[in-house]
């Protein structure tokens, strides 16, 4: 599979546009996802740093558009539990560290073995898969030194939340999840267990971005519980989406191969249940997601907006 090259060179100098039926939202994220960007260029080593190449490899990543939506979420959970998102940015761009370090490894050829990643040529299609391993590596550590730069709020401590992404970016969570869903291709795999693969390889690094932007913010023991349910519930319907998306959408508006999923025989939720009831699934989710959000009161409105969002998202 070939992108068009116009799209892919287009997709670099365009960045992810947000779009939503909400006008005040797209502005929203349009703001949010400019200040994450300003805030990574700043914190992460420039591009000519040596060794060039490393950095050059992780800039590629990192800055080819993603929708920055682990950090939108940890500056509106922030937010939510009335704590100063300024104050959170280090941590959101430790947190799409983790996420981008994940992607590139993803994509690997032992692992999904994609071409395509955000419109650009993945990681290891442009620097070989040495420096692509390398810059995934690289990201993790980076990851908790900037999570250190932002202060824990009243009530928790910087060893509290590093511990939070250390248990979610590890063995069994995000890493478990990876594994799962490797070792389920090919398989009929029960709802539960690709349940269990959801929760690992998604759902826990979304709570956990909500999880640390309360924590920068103090929050009560109330406002923590909210977000995780929240948390978990979005995470959940978010990769149910990104699998539908798989099925429908074209890897042009995507910026990442369609239909890969089908063609590796992962086990997916349209795979199991077909694609209306998957669509079923992750609105009832979403529902779900918006419900816990009722504890918060209505400093959370943003966050229950975005779920909104992601519900309809075409990318
Ligand atoms: C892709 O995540 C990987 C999944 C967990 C489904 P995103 O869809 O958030 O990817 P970017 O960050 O926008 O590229
Ligand atoms: C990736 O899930 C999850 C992680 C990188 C942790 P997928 O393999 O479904 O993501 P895409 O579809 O390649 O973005
Ligand atoms: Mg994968
Ligand atoms: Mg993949
Ligand atoms: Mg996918």
């Amino acid at each position: 599979m070939t992108l068009p090259k116009a799209r892919i060179g287009g997709r670099k100098s365009r960045f992810f546009q947000p779009f939503s039926a909400v006008p005040e939202l797209s502005l929203y994220l349009t703001e949010q996802t400019a200040r994450i960007d300003a805030a990574l260029e700043r914190l992460l080593p420039s591009a000519g740093t040596p060794p060039a190449t490393l950095h050059a490899a992780i800039r590629h990543s990192i800055f080819a558009g993603g929708k920055r939506l682990r950090p939108v979420l940890l500056l509106a959970a922030c937010e939510a539990c009335g704590g100063d998102a300024e104050q959170a940015l280090p941590a959101a761009c430790a947190v799409e560290c983790i996420h981008t370090y994940s992607l590139i490894h993803d994509d690997l050829p032992c692992m999904d073995d994609d071409d395509f990643r955000r419109g650009r040529p993945t990681c290891h299609k442009v620097y070989g898969e040495a420096i692509a391993v390398l810059a995934g590596d690289a990201l993790q550590p980076m990851a908790f030194e900037l999570l250190l730069q932002s202060p824990a709020g009243p009530g928790y401590s910087a060893a509290g939340m590093v511990r939070e992404l250390a248990v979610t970016a590890g063995s069994l969570h995000l890493i478990a999840g990876q594994v799962r869903d490797l070792e389920g291709e090919g398989k009929k795999i029960s709802f539960d267990e690709l349940r269990l693969v959801h929760e690992g390889k998604t759902a826990a690094l979304l709570t956990a971005s909500l999880r640390l932007g309360a924590m920068v913010a103090g929050a009560t023991p109330a406002q923590l519980e909210a977000v995780t349910a929240f948390g978990h519930a979005l995470g959940l319907a978010f990769q149910v989406i990104d699998d539908i998306l798989d099925v429908t959408q074209t890897s042009e508006k995507l910026g990442k191969t369609a239909g890969k999923d089908a063609a590796s025989e992962k086990s997916t939720y349209p795979a199991i249940l077909g694609l209306e009831a998957s669509r079923a699934e992750a609105s009832r989710l979403t529902d779900e997601a918006r419900a816990a959000l009722g504890h918060l009161g209505p400093a959370s409105r943003r966050l229950g907006e975005i779920a909104g969002y992601l519900l309809q998202r075409e990318f």
